[in-house]
């Protein structure tokens, strides 16, 4: 019995340790699909890029549809960045999307296309850490090299006994020894993701099945009856709250709805939205910025004429559809207004572009499926009976 696997751990103990886990795994590993490709290294950096923080079973839909889009290295880096962000619309943490298009053109233009498997190169490419370069490392090139997430790093954090947060400099640091000192040198590749699934399948957050578990009888958790209260994780701020109110604006003519391009920078830059008005709390979209005079919802059918340049804007005082979303640490309630714009004279294919937004246009149906836009607001126009 070890008191806890690390670098002074006997080579008898990581051999036992290894051994059950990878026999476990053999029977009891999940089948996931980026596991068929994980000699490909340009599957494993998508499949990372996008499991980060994101469940496994949100992923496998788009992991398909990405890769059906941009089977390549070289496909990614030549696409146009909208093309990529459609491909990602609804998985959310867009910056993910944008670091892995970087990547590949990167790839392309220092590495020749080759997805080098040397750490420090790894490091080097946008958006890629200890974590993902030990990714690439063990799946895609079977080098020994270490990885911990969320499941590994609570499977080692009980394995080890580790009552410090985990999240501390001198925990990180102790858990990365740890699965540096455990990880197989024989099948570093299988043996990573079989402790991933251990993780996941068992030494769950609640109630981990231990009874089950192929490592129980080298579990400090285990032993001393903690796997209740390890890991150690600060209490979560709760999400801050805001407030907002966007319009759904139809022309009557033609049944299209006003968009507007979002800025460069930020949240969602560039992606395509309803106009949003800021009401109260929260703003991680910084739609204040938008009507910053606009403080109620009784307000917005007047405004809305007035920041666009529309006559004839009739907008339903009430909203019709309300909607909670969450967006980083907030927590926001949209309500929806419904409008319309009706043509005196003159079309109204130009509305006034609001300062700081890239651009405002009536939008067909068709055309505002080719577009990206936040979840929330994409939600809100399949319910739009067009
Ligand atoms: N979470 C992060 N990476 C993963 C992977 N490769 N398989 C399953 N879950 C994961």
């Amino acid at each position: 019995m070890i008191e806890a696997v690390d670098r002074n751990s006997n080579q008898a103990d990581l051999n036992a340790i290894r051994e059950a886990v990878l026999g476990w795994h053999a029977h009891s590993g999940r089948n996931l699909p980026w596991r068929d490709d994980r000699h490909d290294p340009y599957r494993v950096l998508v499949s990372e890029m996008m499991l980060v923080q994101t469940t496994v079973s949100a992923v496998i839909p788009y992991y398909h549809k990405f890769l059906a889009r941009f089977p390549t290295v070289e496909s990614l880096a030549g696409a146009p960045e909208p093309d990529v962000l459609k491909h990602w619309e609804g998985l959310g943490y867009y910056r993910r999307a944008r670091q892995l298009h970087q990547m590949a053109r990167e790839v392309t233009d220092r590495f020749g296309g080759t997805i080098p498997a040397d750490e420090a190169d790894l490091l080097s490419l946008p958006g890629v850490g200890r974590y993902i370069a030990g990714a690439v490392r063990s799946f895609a090139f079977d080098q020994p090299a270490p990885i911990l997430e969320a499941n590994t790093i609570r499977l080692l954090a009980r394995l080890t006994g580790t009552k410090e947060e985990v999240t501390s400099g001198s925990a990180q640091k102790r858990l990365w020894a740890t699965a540096e000192s455990l990880v197989s040198p024989d099948d570093p590749g299988t043996f990573n993701q079989a402790l991933m699934d251990l993780g996941a399948e068992v030494c769950t957050p609640r109630n981990p099945d231990c009874s089950h578990c192929p490592i129980a009888d080298f579990c400090v958790a285990n032993r001393e009856g903690l796997t209740e209260s390890i890991p150690v994780r600060l209490a979560r701020k709760p999400p801050t709250p805001g407030e907002e109110a966007a319009v759904v604006l139809t022309r009557a003519s033609d049944r299209s709805i006003l968009l507007l391009e979002r800025p460069e920078t930020g949240l969602w830059s560039s992606f395509w939205e309803l106009p949003t008005f800021w009401i109260s709390g929260a703003d991680p979209a910084r739609r204040a910025s938008l009507g910053a005079s606009i403080a109620t919802p009784e307000k917005i059918p007047q405004a809305v004429g007035h920041l666009f340049g529309l006559d004839s804007v009739d907008v339903e005082p009430a909203p019709r559809v309300t909607v909670n979303y969450v967006v980083t640490r907030y927590k926001m309630f949209l309500q929806v207004m419904f409008g319309s714009v009706r043509e005196t004279g003159r079309r109204h294919d130009t509305p006034n572009c609001p300062d700081g937004w890239k651009s405002a246009r009536f939008v067909s149906h068709d055309d505002m499926k080719k577009l990206t836009m936040p979840s929330a607001h994409r939600k809100v126009l399949r319910k739009v009976d067009f």
